[in-house]
């Protein structure tokens, strides 16, 4: 047998299985932390938080903290596990809100919170999430830190406001998109790797380099988000395929579609926005136009090039486990199915 057959270069299930192993203790810690966070004595928030928390998800964020943090720190310390905690409860917020703004009935494939307890108690608890995240923060009395946490925070809120704006629109543009995600996604990455170096004692300049890591990592990650979209399934993804283009909301796939379709095809794409479903049209049939024209493989290239400038931002610093995993991140949101 040759080299090559006997030592094939690792699956994405390999690289993901392996990816946090440098911070997996801490990962633990960090669980602990958010099932503390998420109590509460009012019932049907400590209801609703044990059922986020076993909802699980892939926990990106907090290990970016950790990862970014052991660039520079042999062992995290307490106060950079409950930020881990904070930024997941952050995401979690977020995703909260985001399924009753998209009205979607499925995440980490559990039926979502607006599914089971309505769109009313869902935005309180978002906000309640969102609240028990800052009021964590302010615990480290880390001015740079809530500094960090509440740009992000509005700049998020932006994005999503953005987009809504947006909804529907087919001539938005290629910028106007990646701004978008830029905002709802990548700076939430961005700010994880900075708060980890930060909390690790970098330099400005290493702080800067962690923090353009977290951006160009975040772009990718989203542009698959919405890749993936149309290529996988709900029980893959754990939350609903095809949603983006049923909700107007118009993708770089679509964007790249667009720039060279012709009339009927628009046609097909208008009525799916018109309809806000898959009836007249089928989602086979937008992925079949979608691969006709390269779009998917583009906007794959697109997310491939943001982990290629993140890759190369982490490459200079010392060798580590850290670094590694770090690297291997970039690998990992490119290549990744769910
Ligand atoms: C979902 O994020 C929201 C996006 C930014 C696309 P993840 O894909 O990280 O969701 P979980 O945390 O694993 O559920
Ligand atoms: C991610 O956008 C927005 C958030 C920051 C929550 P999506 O709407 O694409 O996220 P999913 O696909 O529902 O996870
Ligand atoms: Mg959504
Ligand atoms: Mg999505």
């Amino acid at each position: 047998m040759t080299q090559a057959a006997t030592n094939p270069p690792p699956t994405v299930e390999q690289i993901a299985r392996h990816l946090f192993d440098p911070v997996q203790r801490e990962l633990i810690e960090v669980e602990r932390e958010l099932q503390r966070q998420l109590h509460s004595p009012i019932q049907l928030i400590a209801q609703i938080g044990h059922y986020l928390h076993r909802g699980g998800g892939k926990r990106i964020r907090p290990a970016l903290l950790l990862l970014s943090n052991k660039l520079f720190k042999q062992s995290a310390t307490a106060p950079v596990i409950r930020l881990a905690a904070v930024v997941e409860c952050l995401h979690m917020a977020t995703l909260v809100h985001d399924d009753v703004i998209d009205q979607a009935e499925l995440r980490r494939g559990q039926p979502s919170v607006n599914q089971i307890w309505g769109n009313e108690i869902t935005v309180l608890m978002g906000d309640w999430l969102y609240m028990s995240a800052f009021e964590m923060a302010l615990q480290e009395r880390r001015f740079e830190v809530l500094d960090i946490l509440t740009s992000l925070t509005r700049q998020m809120t932006e994005g999503e406001l953005i987009q809504l704006a947006h909804i529907g629109n087919m001539a938005i543009t290629i910028d106007e998109y990646l701004e978008i995600i830029r905002r709802k996604t990548a700076y939430l990455f961005s700010a994880c790797t900075e708060i980890g170096a930060l909390m690790g004692g970098a330099t400005r300049f290493q702080r800067q380099a962690l923090r353009d890591f977290g951006l160009n990592l975040g772009m990718a990650f989203q542009l698959i988000d919405d890749v993936l979209d149309f290529t996988s399934t709900d029980h893959v993804l754990g939350k609903p395929a095809g949603n983006d283009l049923r909700e107007g909301k118009i993708t770089l796939p679509v964007i790249y579609l667009l720039e060279q379709a012709s009339t009927q095809e628009r046609r097909i794409i208008e009525a799916v926005i018109h309809e806000r479903d898959y009836k007249q049209v089928e989602r086979s049939q937008v992925v079949r136009l979608l691969n006709k024209c390269g779009a998917l493989s583009r906007a794959r290239a697109v997310a491939r090039e943001y982990a290629m400038r993140a890759r190369a931002l982490v490459e200079d610093f010392a060798p580590s486990s850290s670094q590694r995993a770090l690297i291997e991140m970039t690998l990992f949101v490119t290549e990744r199915n769910r």
